[in-house]
């Protein structure tokens, strides 16, 4: 087995570390503390060609592939964990399915100005009474000649106060279930889309999420991607592909959490020596390193399968699960071994923690990534 990355793909990863250790490290916990959306930063991702990584040179894409996307979200989130969430939406969740799904007609519109990073995209799935069970959609769209109307509304939308575009999931057939679900691209600024304030959040607090409403919203049919039904698929096999992104992001945060730890245990003495040379903080930063590395290897492992066009649910589940729960594992240890300093938010520590937390729910919680890991294991 190869684990070596190809030239690319390392040269990629050393150019997004030095970026993340100039450009977002030094402003993360001010953009925390302010709730600044980093504008500044999302400008370099896009001269970086960090906001399309996988999409084709075609498309405005950078043309790499799903491995390279994991290493650069990686880096880029150990910079700055809302930022990793920003570029995570725009590559997998919009620019992803808009490539995989949609016409030339549509890539032409909708995907190169994204892929380039001019614009941003989200994606709408969730609604205040559709999470986890994301098939019990009451968002709906009807047909009225050349248009849909949209009636419904979405919450938790990442990049929702900042995008150009939505990716939203409607009932085009209620009776019909999942699949009664469409998908369709929607432009910012159209009557009868209204965007909610951005939410008050525990962390990732520079990137800014809302809820959106559509009232009597009318767009073109042509802006439907996929076929009529095809919704639920669209939503789910994009899904597999996002949460690859954010295993590399709940990774990139644990990094930055033990990189620190390690620093500071080298440096903070307690009975006469640094705390480094106690084996209570020597035993608790085996298991950290220990448990980062195998979070890199799921993470590998699916986005190597998607990038051969395997099926990979069950793998992004797994990457996704373990990863995000290792994150906070290891966070919270990063703390620990911080003390009461880690407690302060002088320190990155609890910023760590904070933006930990929410991988664990985001993009399908861990009791989802394991219904999707148990139903690969039961099946036959
Ligand atoms: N790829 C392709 N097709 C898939 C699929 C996949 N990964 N998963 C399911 N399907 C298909 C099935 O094959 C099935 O097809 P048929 O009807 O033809 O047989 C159909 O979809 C229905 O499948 P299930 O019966 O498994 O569907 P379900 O209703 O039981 O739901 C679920 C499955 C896994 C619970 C799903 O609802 C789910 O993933 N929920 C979590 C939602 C989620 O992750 N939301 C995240 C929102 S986005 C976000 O968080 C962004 C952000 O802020 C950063």
């Amino acid at each position: 087995m190869d684990l070596a990355l190809t030239a690319e793909q390392s040269q990629l990863a050393e150019t997004c570390r030095a970026f993340a250790d100039r450009e977002l490290k030094p402003h993360a916990r001010r953009w925390d503390r302010e709730h600044h959306f980093p504008a500044e930063a999302v400008h370099k991702l896009r001269e970086l060609g960090l906001l399309g990584v996988a999409i084709p040179e075609r498309w405005g894409g950078a043309g790499m592939d799903t491995v390279a996307y994991a290493l650069a979200m990686e880096e880029v989130s150990r910079g700055c964990a809302s930022t990793g969430v920003i570029m995570s939406v725009n590559n997998s969740l919009y620019c992803a399915p808009v490539n995989r799904f949609g016409t030339d007609a549509q890539k032409e519109k909708w995907l190169a100005p994204f892929a380039r990073g001019e614009r941003l995209g989200c994606f709408a799935l969730t609604e205040p009474e559709a999470g986890s069970d994301a098939a019990a959609q009451k968002t709906t769209a009807v047909r009225q000649g050349d248009s849909y109307v949209l009636n419904g509304s979405k919450n938790f939308i990442t990049n929702g106060p900042n995008a150009a575009a939505v990716l939203v999931f409607a009932m085009t057939d209620m009776s019909k279930g999942h699949k009664g679900i469409s998908a369709f691209l929607v432009p910012e600024g159209i009557p009868g889309l209204v965007r909610g304030k951005p939410d008050d959040k525990l962390g990732i607090t520079a990137s800014q999420s809302c809820s959106l409403f559509f009232e009597d919203c009318r767009i073109p049919a042509e802006n439907r991607l996929g076929a009529e039904g095809d919704g639920f698929k669209i939503a789910m096999s994009t899904l597999d592909g996002g949460r690859i992104g954010i295993a590399a992001q709940a990774l990139g945060i644990a990094r930055a959490a033990f990189e620190e730890a390690v620093a500071y245990a080298k440096e903070r003495k307690s009975f006469g020596a640094p705390i480094a040379d106690h084996q209570a903080i020597q035993f608790m930063l085996a298991d950290m390193a220990t448990e980062i590395d195998a979070a890199r290897l799921l993470i590998w492992k699916a986005a190597t399968l998607e990038d051969q066009g395997a099926r990979h649910s069950a793998e992004s589940a797994m990457a996704k699960l373990y990863a995000s729960e290792m994150a906070n594992r290891v966070t919270n240890k990063a703390v620990q071994i911080h003390g009461g300093y880690g407690y302060l938010k002088d320190f990155d520590a609890e910023r760590h923690l904070r933006d930990a937390r929410i991988t664990e729910i985001y993009e399908g919680t861990s009791e989802i990534q394991r219904l999707v890991i148990s139903a690969s294991v039961l099946k036959d």
